[in-house]
């Protein structure tokens, strides 16, 4: 799915306040403390909590393969200023022929400055420029309000209800779901009150 420019370690995207670049085995307690948070873990379908010894360190090694292997790219995401200290991870993971799913989350200390909205774009923004997929899938829980905002500043679209395996919440979970389309990605840094893009149920500000 991803060129080689993204199976290599030495790759990085710059934003304006972040770094992303691969996860390795020095961000492991970082993963821990961050992800292990119950506020972020319950939130996400992955996550499990608590956050048992060894999930960081066997999270790394995962994300290093499928980076490497270019059948999904899992960034960390750093300050500028202190790139060696992951404050959180997006992800894009293949779903058999279905467009693939973004995922993320973020360290509840850095929560509500803008940080995701702004890796998502920037992430989003390379996918479509260094591959030729068309749509970008995403779930959110109708109760996450943030992350139906950071969805909502990239452009994604909703496309109705569902329901979302979610193994570390033991089984699967009502969700919205939603579509970025490679010409509706190219207009979200431009637009970025995402309100009118969502139904009156779903718009959060
Ligand atoms: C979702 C998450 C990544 C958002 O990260 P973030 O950097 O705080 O997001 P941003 O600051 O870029 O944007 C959040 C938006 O939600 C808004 N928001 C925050 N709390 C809100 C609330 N309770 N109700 C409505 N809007 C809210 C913020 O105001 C902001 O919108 P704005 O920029 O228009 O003001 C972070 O909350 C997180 O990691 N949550 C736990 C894991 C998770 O939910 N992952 C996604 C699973 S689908």
């Amino acid at each position: 799915m991803f060129p080689d420019l993204l199976r290599d370690d030495v790759f990085r995207l710059e934003t304006r306040r972040l770094w992303l670049r691969w996860p390795r085995a020095a961000d492991t307690a970082l993963i821990a403390s961050l992800a292990g948070d119950r506020d972020v873990a319950e939130r996400t379908a992955n996550i499990p909590h608590p956050y048992p010894p060894g999930a960081a360190a066997e999270f790394v090694l995962k994300a290093r393969a499928g980076n490497s292997g270019g059948g999904t790219l899992a960034l960390g995401l750093a300050p500028r200023a202190r790139p060696t200290e992951l404050v959180g991870v997006i992800s894009l993971n293949r779903r058999g022929d279905e467009p693939p799913n973004l995922g993320y989350w973020l360290g509840k200390p850095y929560w509500s400055q803008g940080l995701m909205s702004e890796a998502a774009q920037a992430f989003l923004a390379m996918v479509f420029s260094l591959t030729n997929l068309a749509d970008i899938h995403a779930c959110a829980r109708q109760d996450n309000a943030p992350s139906l905002r950071v969805l909502a500043k990239c452009g994604f679209r909703p496309v109705g209800p569902g329901v979302e395996f979610a193994p570390a919440r033991g089984g699967s979970v009502p969700v919205e779901r939603f579509l970025l389309s490679r010409g509706q990605a190219a207009n979200a840094e431009a637009d970025t009150t995402g309100a009118d893009l969502f139904p009156p149920h779903m718009q959060t500000a």
